[in-house]
């Protein structure tokens, strides 16, 4: 066993040991790959002040998050298909999200159910919700997350149309994943990853299995999935979810000062500065260099969240130094999960909530709630 020192160390180990597609599908980009890229780019020109002789003792990166306290101000991004870099992938990484005191968010397109996640967990989750056509099936879902006790609706906004991922093309899994035969046998020399896939129905795509009157195989929820996303959605069908849901609303996606402005008047609680980690629009702007443009756009009015590129905790540092009250990690958690299972989004969590806190001390600050643009060099 590797000795783990970073997030790089996890993503190698996952990169050996999760079947080449499946791992390919979480570390990839649209297209050229550009934008991927320059969301972890970006941050290196990002310098620190490094401060000396302030007292650093009792530090705390306690906060809260659309009202929840969180033990550091980083949340589990919604991930779809995540069953397939762990055998109950889902499960594994909300067990870990909780037992470290942060919130994870359970994809629409997951492999584990809404259920199946309250069954193996005992505090409230949050559910990511993407605006399908089917609004009957809206509202099922929604039912669903109420009945879990989910405590936040993440409403993903940046996928009406889809991006193209060339590797997922060429390995056979696009998105939606068309999975055939020939790709499922591909999988079976590495069981312990088929598992999730290859179990029982409730497993396949457990949000959407049962719900939709169609979908009774894989080959009919890959066309029910691609007919699903809905190119038409508007912010009525945001204010029409809001008042459905009734509870915390989180609008993901923003990238832009205007739809800054429009996530305000819509209500939402909280917005997310994202790109969806490079694997939507290919050639837009990278989330970090958008979050201080929305930042000014937005002041105090909404409670900004911002993800795409983060891969340490100097990272989630500097986003919140730029104006996030939290930020959430996508392919970092994957790579721990994809390595080592619960164990390793575990290790995730805990490099970052270490990286995060000794960098907060070098920069002369105690608590993270007092960490502002100033920790920065303009
Ligand atoms: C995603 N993302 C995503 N977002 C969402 O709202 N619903 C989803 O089902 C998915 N699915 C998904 C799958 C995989 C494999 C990845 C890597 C990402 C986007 C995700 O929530 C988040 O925005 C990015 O992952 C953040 O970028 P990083 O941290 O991965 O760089």
């Amino acid at each position: 066993m590797p000795v783990i020192t970073n997030i790089e160390d996890l993503r190698v180990l996952a990169q050996k040991r999760v079947p080449r597609m499946f791992y390919d599908y979480a570390d990839s980009g649209s297209w050229t790959e550009s934008t991927y890229r320059a969301n972890s780019d970006d941050f290196a020109p990002i310098k620190f002040r490094q401060r000396v002789a302030v007292n650093m003792e009792n530090r705390t990166l306690q906060t809260t998050m659309v009202g929840e306290p969180v033990t550091m101000p980083v949340a589990l991004a919604p991930t779809g298909l995540t069953g397939m870099q762990h055998a109950d992938g889902e499960i594994l990484a909300a067990r870990a999200a909780e037992k470290f005191g942060v919130p994870f968010t359970l994809s629409t397109m997951s492999i584990c159910s809404i259920e199946d996640i309250a069954a193996h967990t005992t505090k409230p989750f949050w559910f990511q919700m993407y605006v399908l056509k089917d609004r009957n099936f809206i509202v099922r879902l929604i039912e669903r997350a109420k009945a879990a006790n989910c405590s936040a609706l993440v409403l993903t906004l940046d996928l009406q149309v889809l991006g193209q991922r060339h590797k997922d093309i060429k390995n056979g899994l696009s998105a939606p994943p068309r999975l055939t035969l020939p790709n499922i046998l591909n999988m079976m020399t590495k069981p312990r990853w088929c598992l999730g896939m290859l179990g029982t129905k409730r497993r396949h795509f457990g949000n959407i299995v049962g719900h939709a009157e169609s979908v009774t195989d894989m080959s009919s929820l890959s066309s029910w999935t691609a007919q699903q996303f809905d190119p038409a959605l508007s912010w009525n069908d945001v204010e029409w979810i809001k008042k459905l849901w009734g509870g915390k609303l989180i609008i993901k996606g923003i990238m832009d000062a205007e739809d800054a402005r429009l996530a305000v008047d819509s209500g939402a609680d909280a917005l997310i500065v994202s790109n969806h980690g490079g694997r939507q629009l290919d050639g837009a702007p990278s989330s970090i260099s958008m979050l201080p443009i929305i930042k000014d756009a937005v002041g105090d009015r909404i409670e900004i969240h911002m993800d795409s590129g983060i891969r340490s905790g100097q990272d989630a540092l500097k986003a919140i130094a730029l104006g996030a009250k939290g930020v959430y990690i996508g392919r970092a958690f994957l790579y721990g999960l994809g390595a080592l299972g619960e164990q390793g989004v575990t290790k995730c969590l805990e490099l970052i909530h270490r990286e995060m806190d000794i960098t907060m001390a070098f920069c002369g600050h105690t608590d993270i709630k007092n960490v502002d643009r100033n920790i920065l060099l303009s």
